[in-house]
């Protein structure tokens, strides 16, 4: 074990989906399981408050992606997997932090740019300023760490840049102190709606975009088998539908299998039923386990209880000490 550390954070969305299972969980298992760095994983539900919502809906989603975590594969012996509210440190930091970075940077940040403008379309439209300052809790979320590398997709880009020019404004104001996050871009499969291959997947075009990773076998057989492909005629490019599977496929780890396809695709018509019925066998193959896993998990709730408390106790740890620092730093006195 290194001391190198990755962080990532992932929002409580409610149910996770394969799309966000191969786009981001999967990848964070693999980093975890390489021993090569020390891995801090961050249910980030202060996050989901920047845009309208329910706080029965934001407690339940957050427990819950908490649970799909570590049934997905988060070993809480090897990995920080811990809840972000529960450890105050972060807020406080991004106030230390939204006092080093500029407005102006904010407003030339493209998500808010994008989220803001969806919400203006809609009826009693309310921008917070919590949606405002999300990089800046983001950035907190990574330096309280001193976080080496940061896995995260390209959607990301601009707010990891943004979290290396606060630390970099941070060192010149007040004293080197935080090493500069670096993003961590993995190959991961973009995966698209079962119902409308042409849309990335995703839990808002409904329940039949996508397959839940802890749907029961029979409810991804069906789902699978009703996505949207071409009629197979050979004198015409394959359909993003089928593409599609053959990429599920793939991203299940039956490469082999989506090979086999291709190369009879290539001398005649394609016959789709096959491959589907191969696409859902891989899913049910790699999902059954995480099922049952997490309907353990979920079966012991003071167990989930615990474990929420541990990883953030551990987070705590270290957050706590650069809270000490940070305060030092900036001119604010001791808490202790
Ligand atoms: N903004 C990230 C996303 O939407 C989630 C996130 C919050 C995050 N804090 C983070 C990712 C810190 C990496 C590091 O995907």
């Amino acid at each position: 074990m290194t001391n190198k550390i990755v962080f990532s954070g992932i929002q409580p969305t409610g149910e996770m989906h394969i799309g966000n299972y191969f786009g981001a969980v999967h990848n964070w298992v693999c980093l975890q399981n390489s021993g090569q760095y020390q891995t801090i994983y961050c249910v980030v539900n202060l996050h989901a408050m920047t845009l309208p919502y329910a706080a029965e809906t934001l407690k339940k989603n957050t427990e819950q992606m908490f649970v799909d975590l570590l049934a997905a594969g988060l070993d809480p012996d090897k990995s920080i997997v811990f809840v972000q509210s529960m450890v105050p440190e972060h807020t406080e930091l991004a106030w230390v932090f939204a006092c080093v970075c500029s407005y102006g940077d904010l407003t030339r940040q493209t998500q808010f740019k994008e989220k803001s403008e969806q919400l203006e379309g809609k009826q009693d439209a309310f921008i917070s300023a919590g949606l405002f300052t999300y990089p800046v809790l983001q950035a907190a979320d990574i330096l309280l760490y001193h976080a080496a590398n940061v896995p995260v997709g390209q959607d990301q880009k601009q707010h990891l840049e943004l979290s290396r020019d606060i630390a970099q404004r941070f060192n010149t104001q007040f004293g080197e102190y935080f090493p500069l996050p670096e993003v961590m871009f993995t190959e991961t499969p973009k995966l698209f709606a079962l119902n409308d291959p042409t849309k990335k997947m995703s839990k808002s075009l409904g329940p039949k975009s996508y397959v839940g990773l802890f749907e029961d076998e029979a409810t991804v057989r069906s789902k699978v088998r009703s996505a949207v492909t071409d009629t197979g005629n050979p004198d015409e490019p394959m359909g993003a539908g089928a593409q599609n599977l053959l990429a599920i496929l793939r991203a299940c780890g039956r490469g082999d299998v989506a090979a086999e396809f291709e190369r009879e695709y290539a001398q005649g018509p394609r016959r789709y039923a096959p491959l589907k019925e191969a696409t859902a066998d891989a899913l049910v193959a790699l999902t059954s386990a995480m099922r049952t896993r997490r309907a353990e998990i979920m079966a012991d709730r003071e167990g989930v209880k615990r474990l929420m408390k541990e990883g953030a106790d551990k987070a705590r740890a270290i957050a706590t000490q650069t809270m000490r620092e940070v305060r030092r730093l900036v001119g604010l006195p001791k808490l202790d």
